[in-house]
């Protein structure tokens, strides 16, 4: 904990900080008071100084998954702590100990570099490691809670670093225990736990069609690669073009709802969930209303992937969620469907 023996240099803070290269949708937002934190250490006075000042607080990773406002007011906090490590292991399973700060992909090659497969699936999604549990990311069969030993955090109610284990975070589809109480932990380490027998997880189309010869089964890194191939050709690359990946969840709806739509639309694309209820696929949706590459002023619906909503530059929050509004509204419509918007509305 933090004594004065061991006190940390105090977080660096900008006052009036551009955020524009800190949120993947490249959203103009400036924060009043920018603090980088780059030790949990940093969080126990900080936090102490902003509920005296009575201040709104909000920590950010990489920013891949939020849609900012022009200004945020009060302390905005930069979560940059670094350091990986092996913790731990034994015969099943490695522990693999992870700053909140680092960068997802850039662990996820890390890992496999130490010869511990398992995360290849999530290759290439942006964002930072501590911000991966908050909306349990997922692709290609593969969600990250099923590889989360424990998180510690501080604790901004009680004031103190807790352990949360894995089912104390709540997993579930694209959320969190995290997700639903936003302004009550700030996760400063995820500890995996990653089996040791490992086997390629191939049940996704896009990646059972590229690795079909059950004679030469895939290794974690041509998976890793050829995940890494998928995602360029359908997803556009932030760097390039202003976007926060799926725009909306995919829906979640009864059986019985499923097939009174299937039955209208036949080619409805769909996938098994939980006992009597059927995920639709939002992409899909979307596109039959024809939204796909459509353009609505600075903002628009990306050409090749009718799930997320791009920034043609100089956009703002308004813009995108004017433009997520009418699809929605659209989709209701069109399937009496409701679509929830999936990054964090700040
Ligand atoms: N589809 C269309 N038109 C479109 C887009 C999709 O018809 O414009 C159809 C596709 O043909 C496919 C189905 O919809 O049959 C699903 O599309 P896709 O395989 O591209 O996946 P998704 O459901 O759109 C989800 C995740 C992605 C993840 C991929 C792969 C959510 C909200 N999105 O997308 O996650 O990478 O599966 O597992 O669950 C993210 O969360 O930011 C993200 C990119």
């Amino acid at each position: 904990m933090n004594s004065a023996k061991n006190a940390p240099n105090p977080a660096k803070l900008t006052p009036n900080m551009g955020l524009k290269h800190r949120n993947t949708f490249g959203l103009d937002a400036v924060a009043e008071l920018a603090y980088e934190i780059t030790s949990a250490e940093q969080l126990p006075d900080l936090l102490k100084g902003l509920a005296d000042q009575n201040q709104a607080w909000r920590p950010l990773g990489g920013g891949s998954n939020v849609i900012l406002p022009n200004q945020l007011p009060g302390a905005t906090l930069l979560i940059n702590i670094p350091g990986q490590e092996i913790a731990q292991s034994d015969e099943q399973n490695t522990w693999v100990s992870v700053g909140a700060g680092v960068n997802w992909h850039e662990f996820v090659a890390w890992t496999l570099e130490q010869n511990l497969p398992g995360l290849e699936n999530l290759a290439l999604i942006p964002g930072t490691v501590g911000a991966a549990p908050i909306q349990n990311i997922g692709a290609y069969g593969v969600e990250i809670g099923q590889y989360i030993d424990h998180i510690e955090a501080f604790d901004a109610v009680s004031h103190d670093f807790v352990t949360l284990s894995q089912a104390a975070c709540q997993f579930a589809y694209r959320d969190s225990y995290f997700k639903r109480h936003p302004k009550r932990y700030i996760v400063t380490k995820v500890v995996f736990k990653i089996p040791k027998p490992w086997k390629p997880r191939l049940q996704y189309a896009d990646l059972a069609n590229q690795f079909n010869d059950p004679d030469q089964p895939p290794s974690a890194k041509d998976i890793f690669t050829a995940v890494c191939q998928i995602r360029s050709q359908k997803l556009p690359d932030p760097k390039v073009i202003g976007n926060a990946g799926s725009f909306f969840q995919n829906p979640i709806v009864s059986n019985e709802q499923y097939e009174t739509l299937f039955k209208q639309f036949p080619r409805l694309v769909s996938y098994p969930d939980a006992p009597g209820m059927r995920k639709l696929a939002a992409g899909w949706l979307i596109d039959q209303c024809g939204f796909k590459g459509q353009r609505m002023g600075s903002v628009g619906v990306y050409e090749k992937q009718a799930l997320v909503l791009v920034n043609h530059g100089g956009a703002n929050s308004e813009d995108i969620l004017n433009l997520a509004k009418i699809i929605q509204e659209k989709v209701q419509k069109n399937f009496q469907v409701q679509l929830d918007i999936e990054p964090n509305i700040f």
